[in-house]
């Protein structure tokens, strides 16, 4: 089989392989790989700037759906002819996270999605939505998944809540998406306006340029009367946290989850307790997340928002337009000729 393997890092040194095609064991299935999807997360990888002690050669990419092609022994669980995505953490089904079942991370501790066929345990796995096309459901399991613990979990987000935004990569549209679903009013913010005009078409109720307005933290505080919005999506990181916290309401959350942007100035800790902030930090969900998601994209028929779709053999192309910052939604690669 053909698939992407990372043996040193590099975007040029990223090496289209043809290795022997993988056999399921006992408890295992071989999933036909259908697409994959693109994470910042992969980017780094690639880039060794997610862990450079990473083990190589290692496949990248956690995200991926695909149709189980065959079962190992004694697997009861699903069976050929399912379509399924892998769980982002092959370890956390259910419950709250801890040391074990953080770890069997897909194109991080072990081998990932971007390949003609992986095997996966059969309790890595779930079923994807029916209305949903196999390039759509590999947008699902890390940006999705994390995007609704965001707004579900560490949010609880209700109808009339204010929610913020930040940027237009697969997280922040994800969490436009389940925050309208729940009724909140949703803010946003992005490097360029025509991309705002889009996220108006999903349902972004204001929107604010951050590179022309870099106090949008003032402007989230007009928008609402002076309160702040109820919950801050964070994929910003050092570069925007402190604007966040300004952005807040009094005793409002924020769910920390990216690092897309640096900063050299300190931590205003003063404002974390003025504010009474909720601060939870996120990282992707369990199979159960997965799961209870599953549901509420189906019954609302929920559409993940692909920029692009690339064959397999173009996946560098993919991987430099990430880089370039110039997707709306999610990058998708199809790894089925
Ligand atoms: N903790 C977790 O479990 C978890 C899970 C998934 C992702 N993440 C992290 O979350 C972040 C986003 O991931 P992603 O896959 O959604 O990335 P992505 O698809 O590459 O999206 C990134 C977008 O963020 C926006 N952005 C960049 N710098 C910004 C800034 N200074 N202020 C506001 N927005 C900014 C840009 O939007 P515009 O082009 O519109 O400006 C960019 O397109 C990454 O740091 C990733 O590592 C964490």
């Amino acid at each position: 089989m053909k698939a992407w393997r990372i043996s040193s890092f590099g975007l040029e040194n990223l090496e289209f392989a043809t290795l022997p095609d993988p056999k399921p064991g006992r408890g295992e299935v071989l999933v036909k790989v259908h697409a994959a999807s693109l994470n910042y997360r992969d980017l780094m990888i690639v880039l060794g700037k997610y862990n450079p002690r990473m083990h190589l050669p290692r496949i990248p990419c956690s995200d991926g759906a695909g149709e189980i092609v065959a079962v190992g022994e004694g697997v009861t669980r699903v069976a050929a002819g399912d379509r399924v995505a892998g769980i982002f953490m092959q370890n956390w089904i259910d419950g709250d996270a801890d040391a074990h079942r953080i770890r069997g991370a897909l194109g991080g501790d072990i081998d990932g999605m971007l390949a003609e066929y992986v095997v996966l345990r059969e309790e890595g796995v779930v079923p994807v939505p029916n209305h949903l096309s196999m390039e759509e459901a590999a947008t699902l399991p890390c940006a999705a998944v994390t995007a609704w613990n965001a707004v579900v979990h560490a949010g609880r987000v209700k109808a009339g809540d204010v929610v913020l935004t930040q940027g237009t990569g697969g997280v922040s549209i994800f969490a436009l998406q389940f925050a309208r679903m729940l009724g909140a009013r949703v803010l946003g913010m992005s490097s360029s306006d025509q991309k705002l005009a889009r996220l108006q078409q999903l349902g972004l109720d204001a929107g604010i340029n951050y590179r022309s307005t870099p106090e949008w933290d003032a402007w989230v505080m007009d928008q609402t009367g002076g309160r702040g919005a109820d919950l801050v999506v964070e994929v910003g990181g050092a570069g925007t946290f402190s604007r966040s916290l300004r952005s807040l309401r009094i005793g409002g959350t924020v769910a920390q989850i990216g690092v897309l942007a640096q900063s050299a100035e300190g931590l205003e800790i003063p404002l974390i307790l003025h504010r009474q902030v909720h601060l939870r930090g996120i990282y992707v969900g369990s199979r159960a997340h997965f799961e209870e998601m599953n549901r509420a994209v189906t019954q609302a028929r929920l559409k993940p928002l692909i920029d692009e779709v690339f064959t397999l053999d173009k996946t560098p192309d993919a991987l430099r337009k990430m880089h370039a910052g110039e997707h709306f939604g999610k990058l998708v690669i199809r790894c089925v000729v």
